[in-house]
């Protein structure tokens, strides 16, 4: 049955052309009209909200297949919702890893199944992701991933991530590196300088990252192919994209909330929920990466949602994963950083929006006329405390649970249809 037209009515709408008080009608899962005075046959008041394409998320960890005690496709996009997303790509690192097209497909389904958001997979660059054989990507590419990823660790082997790329270049897929050189981060658990060396923890330096940037860099100039740097982290990195950027190769990086929020101060008294990898790092490396994300060399925000449970989290800081959640607390988060005046907030949508389109190639990231109503109603000034109860995830590792941020997602439309309203709006 057809619920006729829904309008939503009075809001900020933000469209590739700026912002504007507007409404927005949609109908048969598409937006229909942008403009003053609509009607339809429900009308949902939008007043003093933002409405902003559906977010995407270019890195989660959905833990399914195999690890559905920290996470799995059902639990894991109904955070997404929560947190404003309609579109996640998912890494390969479960159990089976995400090397061939049957694991592809099983993940595809599932998320189809649960209706809550679009997951587009991203392939493993390597068998198991062990660095040795490439995997089938032209198969998986058929059944539907974006791109591919030894996320969780990074290709070492350089010839390997040559052919990696000549072989990416020929059917158009990035190829996200994990940028961490083992050999200069090993036995590392957190960022190497003052604070580790106060606490004594063993730091990994920031040249782990920087150095396999660019080696990358080196290679894709030789290449041609489309690269993009996940969970940047350090000043040194960023100076190398916007070099590389300035030379005209194809590309894209990405930082995660928590990497623009906190230091490695706050390792300081061993809670690993701030044990994360890359690690959080100093005040001038947050500062550069605000920096290139205002300017553009940081093309997107991620999340790199890393559910995990206390079985790996509960145990002392060396020993325990790194990761931690960020679906929920994404866009509070950011939003912070727009209050303060230190990120202009049409940028901030579109780092979450249609940059992350663009660098994949995926469908959505701009609200126009005749697009698909993929939609994220934001309340700006909403106060949101994060507590364990409040997360759809299975996993409570973040170490902001207490705080109370404002500004966040109140209403997900995917295709038109509801898939996170917390306001009941729609029912
Ligand atoms: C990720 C995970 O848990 O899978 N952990 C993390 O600290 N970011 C792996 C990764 O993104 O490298
Ligand atoms: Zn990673
Ligand atoms: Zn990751």
């Amino acid at each position: 049955m057809d619920p006729g037209d829904l309008v939503l009515r009075g809001g900020r709408v933000f469209t590739p052309a700026g912002d504007q008080a507007a409404d927005v009608r949609i109908t048969g899962g598409r937006i229909v009209e942008i403009g003053r005075g609509l009607v339809g046959s429900r009308i949902i008041d939008v007043k003093d909200l933002w409405v902003v394409p559906g977010l995407i998320d270019l890195h989660v960890h959905l833990r399914e297949p195999g690890q559905e005690y920290k996470e799995d496709i059902e639990t894991g996009t109904r955070a997404a919702a929560a947190g404003g997303f309609t579109t996640i790509c998912c890494m390969p690192n479960t159990r089976p890893v995400n090397d061939q097209r049957t694991v592809t497909e099983l993940i595809v389904r599932r998320a189809r199944e649960v209706g809550a958001v679009r997951v587009k997979p991203i392939g493993a660059i390597t068998q198991g992701l062990e660095g040795k054989i490439l995997a089938d990507i032209a198969d998986m590419k058929e059944g539907g991933i974006v791109a591919i990823s030894d996320d969780g660790r990074p290709v070492m082997n350089s010839g390997l991530m040559r052919r990696a790329f000549e072989y990416a270049r020929t059917f158009d897929l990035p190829v996200v590196q994990h940028a961490e050189d083992l050999d200069l981060s090993e036995g590392g658990a957190m960022n190497e300088g003052a604070v580790a060396t106060r606490i004594g923890i063993k730091g990994q330096p920031a040249c782990a990252e920087s150095a396999m940037v660019a080696r990358d860099l080196e290679i894709v100039e030789w290449t041609g192919a489309r690269y993009h740097v996940a969970h940047v982290s350090t000043a040194r990195t960023v100076a190398l994209v916007r070099d590389a950027k300035r030379r005209g190769l194809d590309v894209t990086c990405e930082v995660t909330p928590h990497h623009l929020a906190l230091t490695d101060e706050a390792c300081s008294h061993y809670d690993t929920r701030t044990k994360v990898m890359p690690p959080l790092r100093t005040a001038a490396d947050q500062e550069a990466l605000l920096e290139a994300l205002a300017d553009g060399t940081i093309d997107c925000i991620a999340t790199d949602h890393a559910p995990h449970s206390p079985v790996e989290k509960d145990v002392e800081f060396e020993c325990a994963a790194p990761g931690m959640l960020g679906l929920e607390t994404a866009l509070p988060l950011i939003l912070d950083f727009v209050r303060m005046g230190t990120l202009d907030e049409k940028r901030a949508i579109a780092a979450l929006t249609r940059s992350p389109a663009k660098a994949f190639g995926l469908p959505g990231g701009s609200l126009a006329v005749g697009a698909v109503a993929d939609i994220c109603v934001i309340d700006p000034e909403r106060p949101v405390t994060i507590n364990s109860e409040g997360l759809s995830s299975k996993s409570k590792n973040t170490p902001f649970l207490g705080q109370t941020l404002a500004g966040r997602a109140v209403l997900t439309l995917l295709e038109g249809r509801a898939v996170f309203d917390l306001d009941r709006r729609m029912s």
